[in-house]
């Protein structure tokens, strides 16, 4: 998969350093867990409880186990550092690459790797996309307005969803196949 590169002996957190793949089965575990932190990290904004063994909870299987459904992963020098998972559910149209969740942990943030991760994600699924982010997730809408903007030259609409169960910001573009 594509990668960006950074220059590490300048940042030791240089997207060159991160190694960004489709997830393979022994990922899931971790993802679930790095799901878990994400779902904590934006629990102000994404109202969700803990079940009675502590945990929120992710239908994760399904990235594995069902077509359409797809799951990435970052990791930097071996370590988990990112994931993006992507099904068919698209909020706008009928068709096309929707980004369910994706995330950086928090000490690997602002360092391009969420960018690097988009774009690879991007180049590996070819084809109309839609990015959706809650309406208080201004950091996320920020993200990606640039990184959507960078990867199809401002050749995108944002729809502004007020209604029904799922409401926000979505992005629609198509993307090609990077040379
Ligand atoms: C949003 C998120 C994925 C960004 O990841 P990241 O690796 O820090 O992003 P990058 O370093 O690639 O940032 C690329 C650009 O996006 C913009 N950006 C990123 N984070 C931003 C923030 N918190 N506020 C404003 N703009 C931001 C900036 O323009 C940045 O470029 P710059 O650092 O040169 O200014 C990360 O903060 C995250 O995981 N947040 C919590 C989970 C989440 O909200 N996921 C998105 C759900 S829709």
């Amino acid at each position: 998969m594509a990668q960006t590169a950074g220059d590490p002996s300048r940042d030791p957190l240089a997207v060159s350093n991160f190694d960004i793949r489709i997830a393979e089965p022994a990922d899931r575990l971790p993802i679930y867990r790095m799901l878990e932190l994400y779902q904590h990290d934006l629990s102000d904004i994404w109202d969700q409880d803990l079940d009675a063994h502590g945990e929120y909870g992710y239908a994760l299987d399904r990235y594995w186990d069902t077509d359409g459904y797809q799951a990435f992963v970052a990791t930097a020098r071996g370590k988990y550092a990112a994931f993006a998972l992507v099904n068919p559910f698209v909020r706008v149209g009928t068709h096309g690459y929707w980004m369910d969740q994706f995330c950086v942990l928090k000490k690997y943030r602002r360092h391009g790797l969420g960018q690097a991760l988009a774009r690879s994600v991007f180049n590996e699924l070819p084809g109309r996309w839609e990015v959706g982010q809650m309406p208080r997730n201004h950091a996320a809408q920020a993200f990606w307005r640039k990184v959507i903007a960078e990867h199809t030259d401002g050749k995108y609409k944002e729809h502004d969803i007020r209604t029904g169960p799922w409401q926000g910001f979505v992005q629609v573009f198509e993307c090609t196949r990077a040379p």
